[in-house]
């Protein structure tokens, strides 16, 4: 009887490439923990994120490696896991965050709060460690989306705010700090400084994924996050039509000007379409289409996904209710969308070398 030696497998896995990191899963340091008993064979595949929507191809791609170039093997067990990718080095701000994604737009109510919110509740459930931070100083959303309202932000010994959580997600706004219907007359370098300590003086602890939810357009908020976090990337929101694209143009021509250069990954458009419920095969463009795709080709950057209108994720979002959990058209599109947004952020983390914290 032949024994199976781990560099007999190794040499089966290498033949499997990780689709996006265009890489063998040996040299990109994926497989661990191989363990050979009699002819059973077990390893463990560790992905760049728990959200990857190619885990099933590569499991399977694994299995008929070995079975291919390891004739000898019977059992073979396949343990998938992740550990999230990141480029952000220790020395920055908040280093226990591996990413730091913030969700702009040119114009006001496009969906900003609401693809943030949403976002942050498909990573959690497919097992990532999630923040939110709802940067929109003026007029605070993330605490009714995510079914905080009138709750306050306790400070611990450290003088430090410890978010509160729904679902997992640590969550954060100014809107936990203030009073309700209480406006907020700030002016620009008291922005910063709010904006700054919602980041520097918060108990984040450890996140794979931390979003910012932004307020519209490019003000001092969106300059001084550009200036202050080393970001992974920036989305931008859009819906379909030309006043919605026009305004997103000169958020994504400042994001990408010269002197800023900040990492944008890609574009969702919101609002793509409306399917009424009981007419599930029509689809109407009331708000036009393709506005998305004109401003990927024009400054070369990835559609993730489009979310139509859907009637239960204004109401989940005004009653703070989580829809990942509904098993709908809604909560399908939404997982789809969350998983294309964490590949492009691995593909962009590898881009940038594969550091891993
Ligand atoms: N795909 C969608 N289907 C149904 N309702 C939606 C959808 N996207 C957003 N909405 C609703 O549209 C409204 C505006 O969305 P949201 O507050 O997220 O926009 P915003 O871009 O964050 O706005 P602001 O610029 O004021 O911050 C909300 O009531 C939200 O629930
Ligand atoms: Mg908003």
């Amino acid at each position: 009887m032949t024994t199976i030696t781990i560099k007999q497998i190794l040499q089966a896995l290498s033949h499997v490439d990780d689709p996006d990191l265009k890489k063998d899963i040996v040299s990109l340091g994926m497989v661990k923990e191989i363990e050979v008993s009699g002819n059973d064979i077990s390893f463990t595949v560790e992905l760049t994120t728990p959200a990857c929507p190619l885990k099933d191809e590569i499991e399977r791609a694994c299995r008929n490696a070995v079975k291919h170039f390891v004739k000898e093997a019977e059992n073979i067990k396949i343990n998938m896991s992740s550990r999230v990718s990141s480029v952000r080095n220790k020395s920055e701000i908040l280093p226990q965050v591996k990413n730091i994604i913030a969700i702009a737009s040119g114009k006001g109510g496009v969906g900003k709060s609401l693809v943030a919110a949403n976002l942050a509740y498909g990573l959690s459930h497919l097992g990532a460690k999630v923040g939110l931070l709802d940067a929109d100083i003026y007029g605070p959303s993330v605490p009714i989306i995510m079914g905080l309202k009138g709750s306050h932000a306790q400070i611990n010994e450290q003088g430090k705010m410890i978010p509160l959580e729904k679902d997992k997600i640590k969550v954060l706004s100014i809107g936990f700090m203030i009073k309700e219907n209480q406006p907020v007359i700030w002016r620009g370098p008291m922005i910063s400084s709010a904006f700054k300590q919602l980041i520097n003086d918060a108990e984040w602890g450890e996140l794979d994924y931390l979003i910012i939810d932004l307020p519209p357009g490019t003000g001092d908020i969106h300059l001084t996050m550009v200036q202050h976090i080393n970001l992974t990337g920036i989305i931008i929101v859009t819906t379909p039509q030309d006043v919605a694209i026009a305004d997103c143009r000169r958020a994504l021509s400042m994001y990408l000007s010269e002197n800023i250069k900040a990492p944008v990954i890609g574009i969702i458009e919101n609002m793509s379409w409306f399917t009424p419920d009981d007419a599930p095969q029509k689809k109407y463009f009331i708000f036009g289409k393709g506005g998305a795709e004109k401003l990927s080709k024009e400054y070369n950057v990835p559609v993730i996904g489009e979310i139509p209108i859907f009637e239960n994720l204004r109401s989940n979002a005004d009653e703070g209710l989580n829809p990942i959990m509904q098993n709908n058209a809604a909560s399908e599109q939404l997982i789809k969308i969350t998983e294309e947004f964490a590949r492009q952020i691995s593909i962009q983390n590898s881009k940038n070398s594969l550091a891993k914290i």
